[in-house]
């Protein structure tokens, strides 16, 4: 085993859980934090089966308590002496058409997807800098370069969330610290039932969008999702990788969208999206 260190946020489930099991597999000593422990059971299932469960030590952390982040991360650092990779995974989405989103749940969302992702990476570079090395990897989302119908709100935390780390990589290149983001188009994983939560406005039939809401829903949830397993072994090729892109684009759907918004005039591009998602009306 390498003595390399790497810490995970959300590690509970999807790509978290999945990176988290990739990193050990490659030698990794890694942290698999998430908010509840007692979640922790498909993390030890997946380590289990594939014989790395014991490179993986399962924390405690939740992003938005943002008092305890740095006493975590010191903890780490007095046992295992080094971070070399952070991966700021946690994230969930807050479903909803934009003019029924309430504000605290708009903060809500960027508490964690954009606030979250910020505290970690701000307790941890002190120690890359202080070892002239170490990789930060954002996942983001492809929703952070498209905006988004009915999830406004996530794909405003990802758009931050895209600006300040491209800001971050320019800061700390010459550092030795290496920063990169993954856009993952649609994965199957938790985000799309337990980690969708829909605006309270946005559940009512007073809401004047509420028609346009369920057609949209209907028809975003059969839109085919890939196995996230690809995305995680993204990530675990990035941390490995000396010089890492700024950003990776994961998934079929997600290089077509971003291909059709380069390619496409904006209008007939607005049209597209309207059609396939039954928005008119
Ligand atoms: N799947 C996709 O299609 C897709 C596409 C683009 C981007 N992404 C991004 O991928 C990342 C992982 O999502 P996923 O698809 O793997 O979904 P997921 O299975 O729902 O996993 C999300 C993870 O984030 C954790 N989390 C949520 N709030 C947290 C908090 N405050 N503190 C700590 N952990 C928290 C969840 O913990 P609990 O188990 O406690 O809820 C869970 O472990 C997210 O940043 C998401 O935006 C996913």
């Amino acid at each position: 085993m390498s003595d390399k260190i790497a810490v995970i946020t959300g590690s509970s489930s999807g790509i978290g859980l999945l990176t988290a099991v990739e990193l050990a597999k490659a030698g990794y000593r890694v942290v698999a934090t998430m908010r509840d422990v007692g979640r922790r059971g498909r993390l030890d299932d997946a380590a289990a089966a594939t014989g790395a469960a014991a490179n993986i030590d399962v924390r405690r952390l939740d992003v938005t308590d943002f008092g305890t982040i740095p006493a975590i991360v010191d903890a780490v650092v007095r046992e295992y002496g080094r971070i070399d990779v952070l991966v700021n995974n946690a994230g969930f989405a807050v479903a909803g058409f934009a003019e029924d989103m309430k504000l605290e749940e708009i903060r809500m969302q960027f508490e964690t997807n954009f606030f979250g992702q910020v505290a970690m990476t701000q307790a941890v570079l002190p120690v890359m800098r202080r070892q002239q090395s170490g990789h930060i990897i954002m996942v983001s989302s492809i929703a952070g370069l498209h905006g988004t119908v009915s999830i406004s709100s996530y794909s405003a935390s990802k758009h931050a969330l895209e600006g300040w780390t491209e800001s971050l990589r320019l800061e700390v290149n010459g550092l030795g610290i290496r920063v990169a983001l993954v856009e993952p188009g649609s994965f199957q994983t938790d985000i799309w039932t337990r980690g969708a939560v829909m605006g309270e406005k946005a559940t009512k039939a007073t809401s004047p969008n509420f028609q346009r809401s369920l057609r949209m829903r209907e028809r975003v949830q059969s839109v085919p999702k890939g196995d996230p397993i690809g995305v995680a072994k993204l990530i675990a090729a990035i941390a490995q990788n000396p010089n890492p892109k700024p950003r990776y684009v994961v998934g079929r759907d997600a290089k077509i969208q971003l291909a059709l918004k380069r390619v496409l005039p904006w209008k007939w591009h607005e049209k597209l999206v309207a059609n396939f998602l039954k928005l008119d009306g």
